[in-house]
């Protein structure tokens, strides 16, 4: 080894000990005669002191590698901001390892590096602490993960990569075969079919922290290949499966960061559409969505009578809203990305009087009522959205996390768990953007085709496939789909069955997944399983909105690496052996 410690490590205790220590020069200062460095590795910072007989300190420029040898010695002003504050490093001798030319950004927890600058010299990104963190935050819960799920005799196997293309699901990413020409695998949007494999194999209990790959519209919690904790079982049954999953969520919070958290609510998909308009809600506030329908007919309010949908939420202690932050308000619900066509607010004051934007069409005694019904008590701000179901439905729930960001009711130190489950196994395709756009106008599985219908609805399947419920349930953690799964089909007319449902011709399910039919045929146990975004978690677990700063080598949101600079072209020479030089060409 080139050092003796790390600079993370020299105590008090430590003091009278020859070290050598070896990092990066995070500064240096001139002080009289002396020179102060602080060295920095993974570990920490030690200041080093070095006379001027050492030698010339002007080729420690900041980030050049050094390596250090001397005597620890008690310092004489301490600083109680880092941890090996009370000593420093009387220097003997020191040596350059590396020079550095200056950073682009400045290597400090607030750097003044942009998004780009920063994705650009990640390897120098990293070098921060908060970066740093969040991987050794992300590599203790894998720690942690492999741990529980080891104890309760779960395998890690792995799964290929290049697989088979198909249309369900997501896009697929593509990779052309130069030995099999005009022919392409695909990479694994999740390892979903092997490990139903697995399980007609008899490994009964399944995990792999793996990467998937989706080509998708990119957001803060997406990201092109992401990694999951993947998981199955078999002979079990859906209430295992929560069980086994809440305790390793559980087990996590515990041992990662050290929180108790309670059981898990459960709530139904249906329950949480009604109350909060959104699959994943964030139980961390109440401020339920309520119909209005009922109780703001028949004012001759037009705009609420001819819609769909009148829903309002009552944000508890906003009444003393401004004019201008009700304005603002509404600008904002009539985003294109919330499309609501207005908002129609009303405050009951603190004497307890109610005064609304629509005063001319509701009297006090039905502003009353108004109150009444969504437990609007002094000092309370009900705010109501009208218009066609669906679209009002999900404006009223981006208003309810807004208000709630607003009245700072979503803590990142809080964290509130839940299971939506009951899930419908279909819904209708009108044409997702994420979806190949053949699939439009079609039922689509609503998590996958392999997931079993329950089987009190099976009889549904012909006669009104939208309302049948799925064995299937998300785990939510404060508003974010951490993770999914379900009770799988294992039956091969079923399955079959759900192929013809979804649209696909015999002679094309059997193409497409024929592997996964035919080993059903083979005694294929009842199995089950999930998947937890992993870099989610990581990034929940962090406080953080982004799982970005979670991975070490992230895309931007146009899906590019900008440091190696991915995708890229490539040689003539490459697309002629890949014989897709002619596909290209004709484009
Ligand atoms: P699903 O598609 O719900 O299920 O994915 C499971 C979890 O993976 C995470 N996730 C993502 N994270 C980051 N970037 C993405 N692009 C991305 N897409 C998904 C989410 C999600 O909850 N095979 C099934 C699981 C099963 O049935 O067992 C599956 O992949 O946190």
């Amino acid at each position: 080894m080139l050092r003796t410690h790390t600079c993370g490590e020299l105590r008090n205790t430590d003091i009278n000990k020859t070290v050598t220590l070896c990092g990066w020069v995070q500064k240096t200062r001139l002080m009289g005669g002396l020179t102060f460095i602080d060295l920095r590795d993974r570990y920490g910072i030690t200041q080093l002191k070095l006379s001027a007989t050492i030698g010339n300190t002007e080729g420690y420029g900041r980030e050049c590698v050094l390596k250090a040898t001397g005597k620890v010695i008690e310092r004489e002003s301490k600083n109680k901001n880092i941890a090996t504050g009370d000593i420093e490093i009387e220097i003997e001798s020191i040596e350059v390892l590396n020079s550095s030319i200056t950073p682009p950004f400045t290597i400090e927890d607030e750097t003044d590096g942009g998004d780009e600058l920063r994705m650009k010299y990640r390897y120098l990104d990293l070098r921060r602490n908060s970066v740093r963190k969040n991987l050794e935050l992300r590599h203790r819960i894998a720690i942690e993960t492999r741990n529980y799920l080891d104890k309760l005799q779960f395998l890690e196997v792995e799964t290929p990569v290049l697989i088979k293309s198909t249309p369900e699901g997501a896009r697929d990413f593509v990779v052309p075969s130069r030995m099999n020409p005009n022919q392409f695998y695909a990479l694994p949007q999740s390892p979903q079919t092997f490990k139903q494999l697995l399980m007609v194999s008899g490994f009964d209990r399944y995990y792999q922290i793996v990467k998937c790959f989706r080509d998708e519209d990119l957001r803060a919690d997406r990201q092109p290949e992401f990694t999951q904790i993947d998981c199955e079982m078999s002979f079990i049954e859906q209430e295992d499966i929560l069980q086994t999953f809440e305790g390793l969520v559980k087990y996590l919070f515990k041992t990662v960061k050290g929180i108790d958290i309670p059981t898990l609510a459960r709530m139904t998909y249906a329950d949480a559409m009604k109350n909060y308009g959104n699959d994943k809600p964030d139980i961390r506030f109440e401020m339920k969505l309520i119909d209005f329908k009922t109780v703001t007919g028949g004012a001759n309010f037009k705009v609420f009578d001819d819609a769909e949908a009148v829903i309002a939420i009552c944000a508890k202690g906003a009444a003393e809203y401004t004019r201008k932050q009700l304005d603002e308000l509404t600008e904002w619900v009539k985003r294109p990305q919330i499309g609501a066509t207005g908002l129609v607010y009303a405050r009951v004051n603190a004497e307890g009087t109610i005064k609304s934007s629509v005063d001319k069409f509701y009297n006090e005694d039905a502003l009353k009522k108004w109150a009444e019904t969504c437990g609007a008590e002094k000092g309370d701000l009900i705010l109501v959205l009208a218009g066609a179901e669906e679209r009002t439905r999900k404006a009223a729930s981006e208003l309810r996390l807004e208000m709630g960001n607003k009245l700072g009711l979503r803590d990142k130190n809080k964290f509130s768990c839940l299971w939506v489950i009951d899930f419908p196994l279909l819904e209708w395709n009108e044409g997702d953007p994420n979806l190949l756009a053949s699939l439009a106008g079609r039922w689509h599985a609503k998590h996958h085709p392999f997931t079993s219908p329950k089987p009190e609805d099976i009889e549904l399947l012909n006669s009104n496939p939208g309302a049948v419920r799925a064995n299937a349930y998300d785990v939510v953690i404060n508003g974010v789909e951490i993770g999914g799964g379900s009770i799988r089909i294992h039956n091969k007319n079923l399955q079959a069955k759900m192929f013809d449902i979804l649209g696909f011709t015999k002679e094309e399910a059997q193409k497409q997944f024929g592997f996964l039919m035919n080993a059903f045929e083979f005694g294929a146990p009842p199995h089950g399983g999930i998947a937890l975004g992993f870099d989610r978690l990581c990034s929940m677990f962090g406080g953080a909105d982004s799982i970005r700063d979670f991975i070490a080598f992230p895309k931007n949101n146009s899906g590019r690496d900008l440091m190696i600079d991915a995708p890229s072209e490539i040689s003539d020479e490459q697309l002629k052996e890949l014989n897709i030089e002619n596909i290209i060409k004709k484009n």
